[in-house]
């Protein structure tokens, strides 16, 4: 994992937020995590090998939202940076719903269909 740093106001700022790895399931073409992998955690990373990128899937109270790791830049995989995605190469930088923030990407990342029941997510 890379940890990315910044100085600001004479102190450093660490994003190296821990990055969770999810289990996951396929079930219907959809990718199927239980909601207990939140734990007190507000995001999880799905890694599914026939996507290019992970899946970075966050919880706000009860709803969900997914975005595929992937910048829309040059297609470099971004990092989770505090609350925002950064993309390593060129700067590019997202909220954690995947909105661009910052260029010189100008396109939001991907975003995927979200839906629940009592004990599962479902992204599509
Ligand atoms: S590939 Fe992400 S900013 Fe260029």
């Amino acid at each position: 994992m890379v940890c990315l740093g910044a100085i600001a106001g004479g102190s450093v700022l660490s994003s190296c937020a821990k990055v969770y790895y999810a289990q996951y399931s396929v079930e219907n073409n959809s990718i199927k995590i239980a909601k207990s992998e939140f734990e007190e955690r507000s995001a999880v990373v799905v890694k599914d090998d026939r996507l290019p990128a992970p899946i970075y899937l966050l919880k706000e109270d009860e709803s969900y939202s997914a975005v595929l790791m992937l910048c829309t830049h040059k297609e470099c995989e971004v990092a989770p940076f505090g609350q925002e995605l950064h993309c390593p190469c060129h700067g590019s930088e997202f909220t954690n719903k995947g909105k661009v923030l910052t260029g010189p990407a100008e396109e939001d990342l991907k975003k995927f269909k979200v839906t629940t029941n009592d004990t599962f997510i479902f992204i599509a």
